[in-house]
């Protein structure tokens, strides 16, 4: 599973910028590919319970993605609109037209490829697992046969604990939820991406992630199959993004050595 993943997201990569250096440089003018608002409105449908990536600040979306979205907006002189939703609806929001794009921690995989696009990766990601500090069961990822797992719905950690041997899947509408829930011992163990993970367990008490390296991704904008124009502006302006460092640096700005 692991290695199937990755090779699709660098076949994804690889095609990605092949696509890339045959598309022109007309970043100007994207107002016809907004169906919704008919202006220069870059719609990115999120789902805001996945720090650093996004989440909720004063009543406002915030995070890795919201940072990277607003500035590939300025490079294509487009204005940032965010659709706050259930992460199970990402896609089919961006495949209806409803959202321009889905920015969300989203991992590239061949499933996800079936029904949508993903422009060029932004980062990598890894899944790990979460269990409680005292008591568990769950030492690392052989132990996870048959126990009960706690995921986001519709998550790539939702993916992989249900391909776990005799493991019962619990799913949650939020990541904090099955947090919760594996602080009741209502679960054994929550599979989820491992900077949300970080995050979780600073903000709860008596929660521990095992170190081992699991599940490999990488996360890019999922865009719909019919509208490779945005996507390659998208991508161009990625790739300005990362060569002049400003993905780094945002990156940086929530992840840095002392968030941990
Ligand atoms: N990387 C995982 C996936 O693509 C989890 C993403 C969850 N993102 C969120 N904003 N809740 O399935």
């Amino acid at each position: 599973m692991t290695k199937k993943i990755l090779a699709i997201a660098l076949t994804a990569a690889l095609s990605c910028t092949a696509l890339l250096a045959g598309c022109g440089g007309d970043t100007e003018n994207t107002a016809e590919t907004n169906s919704t608002t008919g202006g220069a409105t870059l719609t990115m449908a999120t789902n805001a319970e996945f720090p650093p990536y996004e989440y909720m600040e004063s009543n406002e979306v915030v995070g890795i993605d919201v940072d990277i979205a607003q500035a590939i907006c300025d490079k294509l002189g487009m204005t940032l609109a965010i659709d706050n939703i259930a992460f199970d609806s990402i896609i089919p929001a961006v495949q209806s037209g409803k959202a321009d794009v889905g920015i969300a921690g989203m991992t590239v995989t061949e499933d996800r490829l079936q029904s949508i696009d993903f422009t060029d990766p932004y980062t990598t990601a890894t899944q790990v697992i979460i269990v409680n500090t005292e008591g568990s069961t769950v030492a690392s990822v052989d132990d996870l046969a048959g126990k009960t797992i706690g995921v986001q719905l519709g998550t790539t950690g939702d993916i992989y604990a249900s391909d776990v041997e005799g493991a019962t899947v619990e799913q949650y509408q939020k990541g904090a939820d099955a947090v919760q829930a594996l602080k009741q011992n209502k679960i054994d163990c929550v599979i989820i991406d491992s900077e949300p993970a970080k995050a979780f367990v600073a903000a709860n008490e008596g929660l521990t992630i095992l170190p081992d390296p699991f599940e490999e991704e990488e996360y890019a904008i999922c865009i719909s199959k019919d509208n490779s124009e945005l996507k390659d502006k998208i991508n161009t302006a990625l790739s300005e993004l990362k060569a002049d460092g400003t993905i780094d640096s945002i990156v940086a700005k929530y992840i840095g050595s002392d968030a941990e």
